[in-house]
């Protein structure tokens, strides 16, 4: 198992970018088919069987029967790092690489089991606000929005075949690497953690509507500043969440007209909330909103809310977790187990089939930055403890 060819192949893709010089790599953007090219080359090479799915996602399967299923996601922030996701997803192949020529099992027991490897075409939500298009297809809940759609057919895919990506019987579980994404791992100076549950997250749009006006002639108190009511709503945003003991985060603020010597009549803002206990998270959009609404009236405005999303906190299937703990620490490392604080895929196949999840340390906790980047010494380690896992995980 080749720990320099995993993340050399994350450099690689990473030059697959909608933005020369950054790597940015949206839902279905032109970048993605040359992702396609290389990624089932990879596959291929590892001996899959190679497709692609109506919403993007690239799938290689090896071996019959019932599979495991090992992914993560292909697409990136704005400006992103080269591991977030594609990690997974390379690790995926690689494993496979490693088990292919022999059996799971010694003396040459034929693999009780398959491997299917995907990588997803949309996580992030970046392109249309939606995330997890990819893997939400895999478990019947695609996302049918009409944009989703046009972009899907202008990667020459048919939403007809949609219903296809669904998965069927014959996966009987996902495991998918991911970098931690955050300090915890590095603080504690370790190179893996074993997910036991991925926090809730909610999104929305809210759009402050006021009046454009001249901004050297327009008194103060006669004004109905979209920017001004939009601000003063992203400080609520801010104290609500110290409150409340959550995070909460307005990622992207448009304005229009934008122009230095206009009072501003629309402010869009995107709101990303995030707790490990749903109903928390529920009842603080309640009072995001409500908070919108009176700002909006007091200032005689209007205010539009647009709720995006709303993903219950999952925890990861205990029994599968379990062995995958024990495969960390027969491997190499200490089982440590911690929560994720950022979305993942494996929140959306949890609902279908047994999901586990395992991170590699993020040096200086960094990601969705360009300065992400991971250590090869835990890469290593990950391979073997996937490659541990692989050999004493069984299909229920
Ligand atoms: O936003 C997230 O939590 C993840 O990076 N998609
Ligand atoms: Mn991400
Ligand atoms: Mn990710």
């Amino acid at each position: 198992m080749d720990a320099a060819r995993v993340i050399d192949r994350c450099v690689t893709l990473a030059a697959c970018t909608e933005d020369p010089g950054k790597i940015t790599r949206t839902f279905l953007s032109p970048p993605m088919r040359e992702v396609h090219r290389l990624v089932g080359r990879w596959m291929s090479e590892a001996g899959m069987q190679v497709s692609v799915d109506a919403v993007g996602n690239i799938r290689g399967v090896w071996g019959s029967g019932p599979r495991l299923m090992i992914g993560s996601h292909l697409d990136t922030v704005p400006h992103a790092g080269a591991f977030d996701g594609i990690l997974g997803v390379m690790l995926g192949i690689e494993l496979v690489e490693a088990v292919k020529d022999r059996a799971l099992v010694p003396y040459g027991i034929p693999a009780p089991y398959g491997i299917e490897v995907v990588g997803f075409s949309d996580e992030e939500g970046v392109r249309f606000g939606v995330p997890f298009i990819g893997s939400r297809a895999l478990v019947g809940d695609p996302v049918m929005d009409d944009t989703v759609l046009e972009a899907i057919r202008a990667f020459d895919l048919d939403p007809d075949e949609i219903p296809k990506a669904a998965i069927g019987k014959d996966i009987k579980g996902y495991l998918e690497f991911h970098i931690e994404q955050g300090p915890v791992l590095e603080e504690n100076q370790l190179a893996l953690g074993v997910v036991d549950a991925i926090v809730g997250q909610a999104r929305a749009v809210v759009e402050f509507h006021g009046k454009a006006g001249h901004a050297g002639t327009t008194p103060m108190e006669s004004r109905k500043d979209a920017l001004a009511a939009a601000a003063e709503w992203i400080a609520v945003v801010e104290k609500v969440a110290i409150e409340e003991q959550l995070v909460a985060t307005v990622g992207r603020l448009d304005v229009r007209p934008g122009a230095v010597n206009v009072i501003p009549g629309v402010a869009r803002a995107t709101l990303d909330v995030r707790h490990k206990d749903t109903l928390k998270l529920e009842r603080a959009m309640k009072l995001l909103e409500t908070s919108a609404e009176e700002i909006s009236t007091r200032r005689r405005i209007k205010v539009c809310w647009e709720q995006r999303s709303v993903q219950a906190a999952v925890a990861m299937d205990p029994a599968m977790t379990e062995v995958l703990a024990s495969a960390v620490k027969a491997a190499c490392c200490q089982p440590y187990r911690l929560s994720s604080g950022a979305g993942h895929d494996a929140m959306i196949l949890a609902r279908k089939v047994p999901a586990a999840m395992l991170f590699l340390r993020s040096p200086g906790g960094i990601s969705h930055h360009p300065d992400e980047r991971v250590n090869e010494g835990d890469v290593a380690s990950a391979l073997a403890a996937g490659k541990a896992f692989l050999e004493t995980w069984r299909p229920a």
